[in-house]
Parts: C-alpha cells; structure tokens; sequence
C-alpha cells in the first residue's frame, strides 16, 4: 500500500521559504510526520520537483501503478492545465487524488483563489499547515475501507 505525496515548486524550501505562511518545518520533517501516522502497511512515497514535466511524469506513474495521490501543486495550481490533464487521467481511472495546501489559498491574493485542479480532484484540504497532509492520508484510508 503505497501513496505518492506529490510536491510541486518552491516547496522544497519549506522550513526557509516565508515561513509566516509556510511554518518552518521542512520536507523531511513532513515525511516523519506522515510516516509516523501512517496506517500499517502504508508506505508513504514523497518527492518534490519544481519541474511540471516531471510533476505529470508522477501522476502518469501513479495512474499505472493505481497509486494513490496527495498532490500539493503549489503555483501549478492556479494555471497548469497540463497537470490538471494529467490528474484527471488518475482521478478518471478511480484512483484517488487529492488536492492539499498547507496555507488557505482563498484567504490569500486573488490570483490564489482560482484552482484549475479542485475540478478534477477527488477533495481539497487546505489551510492546516503540515496536518492537511495528514488528513489526506486519513481520507485516502477511509475511501479505501
Ligand atoms: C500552496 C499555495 C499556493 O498558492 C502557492 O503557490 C504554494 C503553496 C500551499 O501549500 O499553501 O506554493 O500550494
């Protein structure tokens, strides 16, 4: 049982990147978290790249493999239509993806408020810090119960 934790730009600066909005933990504090409240036989597979080609690449990978999906695709979000192909491709073939970010984007400037992925997401959690992470990882659970 494998779930993909999809990053997209900037954030591997997480833990020096505006911290007033992003907290000051980074990557490998976020996979300690995660695998620590991982359900048994979980294992959380977490990568980051600032590159769309190599984000879609990952959602092609996760639609062959029937992985599931937490995707935070930062800037992505708000004008990649390339991704959010690529999402539906996994979203379509009943795999679950779904949209996180640690800020609340709609609490944020305007041009955050728009989301080309929410459409074709499975769900959106956002605005929790780190713990929206962790409660895509609960609901990825529940949804294959
Ligand atoms: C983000 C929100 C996006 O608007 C921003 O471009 C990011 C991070 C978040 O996790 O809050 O890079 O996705």
């Amino acid at each position: 049982n494998n779930v993909l934790v999809l990053n997209g730009p900037n954030l591997g600066r997480l833990g020096s990147r505006e911290p007033d909005v992003y907290g000051n933990q980074d990557l490998p504090a976020l996979l300690a978290l995660l695998e620590g409240e991982a359900p048994d036989g979980t294992t959380i597979d977490l990568r980051q790249t600032d590159d769309e080609g190599t984000l879609i690449g990952w959602l092609h990978e996760a639609v062959d493999s029937s992985t599931p999906v937490i995707l935070n695709p930062a800037a992505f979000t708000h004008y990649s239509y390339g991704l959010r192909d690529a999402a539906a491709m996994v979203t379509k073939a009943g795999i679950p993806l779904v949209e996180v970010h640690i800020s609340n984007p709609h609490a944020r400037e305007e041009f955050r408020h728009t989301s080309v992925i929410s459409g074709i997401a499975t769900g959106v959690i956002a605005g929790f810090g780190f713990d929206s992470y962790l409660l895509a990882l609960g609901a990825i659970a529940r949804i294959k119960r």
